[in-house]
């Protein structure tokens, strides 16, 4: 594991039990619904009932309830995290809502499951901290079947607009997420991509395929 993901980890393992506040402060922030904003990007993954969903960096779970509606009780969802502080938390709200996910510890760079085992793959926060993009969502794409659908969220500077006081006041306090959408480190293969942005303009989405 590189140092990064070391020193992430120990962020999360520490930060978990905090983490949904915090999350729900900075929204309130930009002015963002969270629930809505996170029902919006689950709904670009056009999930049907019975899909197979992937979650990488899983957190404390807070987008698998909007998941857990769309796929219903033949779906499958698994979450990934380097955190086992989160996963925890995660574990715990699942009980509470009495949502079945099937919870992994580790790496986004090497996921532990077969080549096209998922029906799509979502990721909703971290990516700027990962100390290698490229490989992570090179990951995301094998994972998913061909005809597969990938979305990747995190915050990030918009290319489109000029970002707003708020959000450049958070950005200072989280460096890492200074920079444009990882664009440039998805798959030659990747199809359909599209780029938007949401949660008050500081939040990015990036959907694409895996060709059939
Ligand atoms: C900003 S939180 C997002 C959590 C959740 N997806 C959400 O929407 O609230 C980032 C998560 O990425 C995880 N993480 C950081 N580096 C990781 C890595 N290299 N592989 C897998 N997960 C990682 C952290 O433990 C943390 O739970």
């Amino acid at each position: 594991m590189f140092q990064r993901e070391r020193r992430s980890r120990a962020y999360y393992d520490g930060r978990a039990r905090w983490y949904d506040s915090t999350n729900r402060i900075a929204a309130w922030l930009r002015g963002a619904s969270p629930r809505r904003e996170r029902r919006r990007a689950v709904r670009r993954l056009n999930l049907k009932p019975g899909d197979r969903v992937l979650e990488v960096s899983v957190g404390t779970g807070t987008n698998l309830p909007f998941i857990a509606e769309r796929i219903g009780d033949a779906g499958c969802i698994v979450g990934l995290d380097i955190s086992r502080g989160m996963l925890g938390v995660c574990q715990r709200k699942l009980r509470a809502r009495h949502i079945e996910a099937g919870l992994v510890e580790g790496e986004a760079a090497h996921p532990p499951f077969a080549d096209g085992a998922f029906d799509s793959v979502f990721h909703h926060g971290g990516i700027a901290e990962f100390s290698d993009r490229g490989a992570a969502i090179a990951e995301m794409f094998r994972v998913v079947r061909p005809g597969g659908r990938v979305l990747i969220c995190d915050v990030g500077v918009p290319t489109d607009r000029p970002l707003s006081l708020v959000n450049r006041l958070l950005l200072r306090l989280q460096p890492e997420y200074d920079q444009p959408p990882p664009l440039e480190s998805l798959p030659a293969a990747a199809q359909d991509v599209r780029l938007s942005w949401y949660f008050g303009g500081a939040w990015y989405m990036i959907e694409f395929n895996r060709p059939e």
